[in-house]
């Protein structure tokens, strides 16, 4: 998205970079960004990583976030190929001319069965349903002030269950949205306008497909809706830890009965 937003790239937002990494198995994957944060969904496949003296296993559905300080070496087990989706924050140092060098938080790791655990928890819920979002927000102790998964980057592994609209919201951070699973009647309205019921005004709809991203812009209103029959899940990832410590996030939902 770099030519879009007149910056050097690569960068998916301002501040933000995507990317889809795939390690063959057996094979490994060195990078060393100038980042604050790394931030590692596991897609597929299993292995680990060597940060520094620090060895982490991983496997599919773990989350791992690594801050600045080391070189990432990426192993793939030799059973399979492991795919990640991984967002750092180069774009905004590249910015800023500066160079990370302070680690402010410790390399953590999200294990799928406990995200998936404390997922299922949530949805069943008795208030679950009148909620604007059934999802698990990942956070790291270090950071006490933003309750985010690091002081730059926000993360949330979220289920749209079948027949679900979750009311048009909209929040100043970019998304950088992960479709995990979806089936064919999952998509999101997106807009820069709500009329007095809280509909978005002229939507442009984006139909999901699995392991595929979307941004929806800054300060763009955007609701989910699965008409699948199956339920659905997202992760999406944002530089809301920065907006939120800059008090520029501005998060505003339609109410339910809008
Ligand atoms: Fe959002």
């Amino acid at each position: 998205m770099s030519d879009k937003l007149g910056c050097e790239g690569p960068a998916t937002s301002p501040a933000l970079c995507a990317n889809f990494v795939h390690i063959l198995p057996g094979e490994k994957l060195t990078t060393n960004f100038n980042a604050t944060s790394q931030l590692i969904y596991v897609i597929r496949g299993a292995g680990k990583t060597i940060f520094g003296d620090v060895q982490i296993p991983w496997k599919t559905g773990d989350f791992l976030v690594l801050p600045v300080g080391h070189e990432s070496t990426h192993f793939a087990n030799t059973e399979a190929d492991s795919a990640f989706y991984l967002v750092h924050d180069e774009p905004l140092l590249r910015y800023l001319g500066a160079e990370a060098t302070h680690p402010r938080f410790k390399p953590t790791l999200y294990a799928s069965e406990e995200s998936l655990k404390e997922l299922d928890r949530v949805e069943h819920e008795g208030e679950a349903v009148n909620r604007s979002r059934v999802s698990l927000l990942l956070a790291n102790k270090a950071m006490d002030q933003t309750l985010t998964v690091t002081h730059t980057l926000w993360a949330m592994l979220g289920v749209l269950p079948e027949g679900a609209v979750q009311l048009p919201h909209r929040h100043q951070s970019v998304a950088l949205d992960l479709i995990l699973d979806c089936e064919p009647g999952c998509y999101s309205l997106v807009g820069t306008k709500i009329d007095g019921d809280g509909a978005i005004i002229d939507p442009v709809r984006v139909d999901w497909k699995p392991y595929s991203s979307f941004i929806p812009p800054p300060g763009y209103w955007h609701a989910h809706h699965n008409e699948s029959g199956k339920k659905a899940h997202l992760i999406p990832m944002q530089d809301a830890g920065l907006q939120t410590y800059l008090r520029s996030l501005d998060i505003r939902f339609v109410l339910p009965g809008k």
